[in-house]
């Protein structure tokens, strides 16, 4: 431990300039038009990771973006830890909302902020710098490969395919991942499990034009007022998903699991204050981290139809249209969600109008065991570093490529995240502490240490 602090206070400046020069790539996987800083974002984790002695360095081509792999091998009786991140971001929108440039990283009150600072670049990158340590200072417990894809915040699919053809190559123990959040740096966390996801789009269409809404509104069913009805009515008054079977497949959790789940810290007056909410919003009869942890929702992602340009038009649209997803949970099946959905709606629609639902991606939910030797290392590792041991966690949000790592190469996943829910990841603004930065870095050598010595290697 006494090295590992002692690297990282000597090389604090330049650790962050090299993160920085990363954060400088807008590398958006949504947005073709990026496609050149998506490759340079490829081009710079690879250089660095050969700079901090990884062999077998490609950035592999795929059909989307390229996946950047490398790998250490110091000893075939070790065991070999798989490390997924990504190094694509989502879209900076809406521009004028960020109080700095999302790719001019720009430190305030001991913060990083930049789109990907905490989603995945600055989590991604402390693995690469904890290899460097490594490398640097006692050497590798543990055989280590990098799996760094770039089109992970659209779905992945690419890496599906990749991970297939290359089970040989990706051959491990365990896949480690620093992707999700914690409680709080007082409340260190793990999580110990991720949601599943159906996304779709719906579109409804009325009359065969847009019309004037004085020549015929109150005579034709207007697509947006539709729309809207037919999304109010998939939640009823207690904020339960009104599709027929879609709870079906839910597991219940234990009253002890609740217990344990409701246990960690939570302060509801802080958690509304950060979000500037009144009141907060679910389904009846679960907590916050029940209802974003535990059980799945169905929320609109965008919604859009008729005129929104400037002043005023008087029309009534012929379309409306609306992005939703759901979020899943364990035992629920993406495609036959997908499926329950699309029936329902169709079925809601009154005959004034046409419906059509376009299913986008999906992915599987996933639960990590806690009682795999990864699991007791990511444990030890914490409370080593923070001085505490770690709560235990359901995170909400979707790694939808880990339930494949489990279906394909057999490998169960440590989701040991550093960032906090409060990082304001998809959002503008979006930031990374420094502290967690360098206390990621601090943590992750630990990890490979305890991971190799409770395998008994
Ligand atoms: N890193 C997030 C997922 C995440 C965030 C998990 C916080 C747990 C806590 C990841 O980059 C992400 O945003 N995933 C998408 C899914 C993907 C298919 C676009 C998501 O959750 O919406
Ligand atoms: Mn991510
Ligand atoms: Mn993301």
């Amino acid at each position: 431990m006494q090295n590992i602090k002692q690297y990282v206070e000597q090389n604090k400046q330049r650790l962050l300039d090299e993160l920085f020069e990363l954060l400088r790539f807008p590398s958006v996987s949504a947005d073709p038009k990026y496609k050149p800083d998506v490759l340079k974002a490829a081009a710079y984790v690879a250089g660095k990771l050969i700079d901090a002695g990884a062999d077998k360095v490609e950035v592999c081509e795929t059909a989307g973006n390229p996946i950047v792999y490398g790998e250490k091998i110091v000893d075939t009786s070790k065991p070999t830890v798989l490390v997924y991140g990504h190094y694509d971001v989502q879209p900076a929108d809406p521009l004028e909302l960020w109080k700095t440039p999302p790719f001019e990283p720009t430190i305030r009150d001991g913060k990083i902020y930049a789109r990907g600072a905490c989603d995945d670049k600055g989590q991604v990158y402390m693995h690469v710098k904890a290899f460097e340590l490594m490398m640097q200072t006692d050497g590798l417990p543990c055989n280590i490969k990098f799996m760094i894809e770039g089109e992970e915040e659209v779905g992945s699919s690419n890496l599906g395919i990749f991970v297939k053809a290359n089970k040989e190559r990706l051959k491990a123990d365990v896949v480690l991942i620093s992707d999700t959040s914690m409680i709080s740096m007082e409340n260190p966390s793990l999580e110990t499990g991720l949601r599943g996801l159906s996304y779709l789009e719906v579109e409804v269409t009325g009359p065969n034009r847009d019309l004037h809404s004085g020549v015929y509104g109150g005579a034709v069913a207007n697509p947006a007022t539709i729309l809207a009805k037919m999304i109010a009515s998939l939640h009823d008054e207690n904020n339960h998903i009104t599709i027929p079977g879609f709870y079906n497949d839910v597991i219940d959790l234990t009253a002890s699991e609740r217990k344990a789940l409701n246990d960690a810290p939570y302060d509801e007056a802080a958690y509304k204050k950060d979000l500037g909410v009144g009141e907060l919003w679910g389904e009846k009869g679960y907590t916050t981290f029940e209802r974003t942890g535990t059980r799945p929702t169905l929320e609109v992602n965008g919604i859009w139809g008729g005129y929104i340009g400037e002043g005023a038009k008087t029309v009534l649209p012929s379309k409306a249209s609306a992005k939703i997803s759901m979020r899943l949970v364990p035992n629920q099946s993406s495609d036959k969600i997908t499926q329950l959905f699309s029936d329902h709606f169709k079925k809601i629609a009154p005959a004034s109008v046409k419906v059509t639902v376009t299913p986008h991606h999906g992915g599987e939910p996933v639960v990590t065991p806690t009682d795999s030797i990864a699991y007791r290392a990511a444990q030890k590792a914490i409370a080593e570093s923070f001085g505490k041991e770690p709560i235990p966690t359901r995170g909400g949000g979707s790694i939808p490529i880990v339930a494949l790592f489990e279906a394909e190469l057999g490998l169960k996943t440590v989701l040991m995240g550093f960032g906090l829910d409060s990082d304001a990841l998809h959002s503008p603004n979006e930031k990374y502490d420094i502290f967690n930065y360098y206390k990621g870095i601090e943590t992750i050598p630990l990890f490979h240490k305890y991971f190799a010595e409770l395998s008994g290697k």
